[in-house]
């Protein structure tokens, strides 16, 4: 009875342990990454801080088992003059599709004049960067694209990031749009929001992948090519720009006014609390008098919150950032 608990309890463990075991990646060491295309390329890029320039470094890889083995390996060589210690190479197999899900590569790195060689394990499917996805083509509001083209044998999902903006704005900064968390096999589409267009505006579009099958989260791809169109529908363009940034203004410099005008005319309350302040024992006929004053809701505090949309409106006028900043340090 107990033993036919235990190889019970055993038997439930087991797949449940493989799952587990199947779903480690192996750790590479510090400053060595590489990704592969999940095809026949590992491309590895290594910061070899301490490794002179000129010294010649290898990397070596191979995975043996009953089934198969394979090896290659490749010279890392420094990407560009500006940062010599960047080194990288690409590892390329003779075989299209090398890899299986739970193939474990052992890596060896090693330079002619270093001691130590760099040895690590490598699973091929804990780091898949695909190739960037074709250029993205656009009908009205609809964005098609594929996601891998020719075809991936060895990928069977993939997971997409749609980026659209205005012609004139750049992609570093914020205003432009997106969607992700879009699945689909080969041939994607994107629905743009018709809300969020402008009729008339010239707009540009790319996308990125990343694989979902075999393994969840691989990394992101490059961008894929911009495609740019004008779209035929969305809201009216407004005449320009400037008017809103007229009123914007206008309004600030009304409230500032009314700021202004207030502080000179209630000059004396602004008296009153600083005298009360002043004063830490105050006469008793004027303390009557501020009570009244302070019932009326003149308190500091009053103070603060008036001038506060004051400030916040001058900052907001500077940038969001710099208001941070100023918040951060006032506070
Ligand atoms: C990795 O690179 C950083 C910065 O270049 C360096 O400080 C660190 O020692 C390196 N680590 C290893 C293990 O080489
Ligand atoms: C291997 O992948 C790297 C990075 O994507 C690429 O630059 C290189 O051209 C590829 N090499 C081959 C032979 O496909
Ligand atoms: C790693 O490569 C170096 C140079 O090729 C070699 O001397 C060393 O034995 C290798 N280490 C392993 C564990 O394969
Ligand atoms: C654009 O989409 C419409 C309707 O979905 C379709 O009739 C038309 O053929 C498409 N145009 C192109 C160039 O694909």
């Amino acid at each position: 009875m107990e033993r036919n608990k235990k190889s019970l309890s055993l038997f439930i463990l087991l797949p449940v342990l493989l799952l587990c075991r199947s779903d480690e990646c192996p750790r590479l060491p510090e400053n060595l990454t590489c990704y592969t295309d999940y095809n026949r390329n590992i491309t590895c890029l290594w910061n070899s801080k301490y490794v002179s320039d000129d010294t010649a470094c290898t990397i070596h890889a191979q995975h043996k088992s009953r089934y198969i083995s394979y090896s290659t390996s490749c010279h890392l060589k420094s990407v560009d003059m500006s940062r010599p210690d960047l080194k990288e190479c690409s590892l390329i197999f003779e075989m299209e599709y090398t890899f299986q899900s739970f193939h474990v590569l052992s890596m060896n790195l090693s330079c002619a004049h270093m001691k130590q060689s760099l040895i690590t394990s490598y699973m091929p499917s804990c780091h898949i960067k695909v190739n960037p996805p074709s250029k993205p083509e656009v009908n009205v509001t609809s964005v098609s694209w594929l996601s891998k083209d020719p075809e991936h044998e060895m990928i069977s999902l993939y997971e997409s990031e749609v980026q659209w903006k205005q012609q004139d704005q750049s992609w570093s900064d914020p205003p432009f749009q997106k969607k992700g968390d879009i699945q689909c096999e080969n041939e994607c589409r994107a629905e743009l929001d018709p809300d969020k267009l402008i009729q008339g505006e010239k707009y540009e579009v790319r996308v990125r992948v990343r694989s979902v099958k075999p393994r969840p989260e691989g990394a992101w791809s490059d961008w894929s090519p911009t495609a740019s169109w004008e779209s035929p529908v969305g809201k009216r363009k407004p005449p320009s720009d400037v008017p809103r940034l007229v009123v914007c203004i206008i309004t600030a410099g009304v409230v500032v006014l009314m700021a202004v005008i207030l502080c000179t005319t209630k000059k004396h309350w602004v008296y009153v609390v600083k005298t009360m302040k002043g004063q830490p024992v105050p006469d008793p006929g004027k303390s009557s008098l501020q009570n009244v004053h302070f019932k009326s809701g003149f308190s500091s505090e009053y103070f603060h919150s008036f001038l506060k949309p004051v400030e916040m409106i001058t900052v907001e006028l500077i940038s969001p950032v710099d208001a941070a900043v100023y918040y951060g340090t006032t506070l």
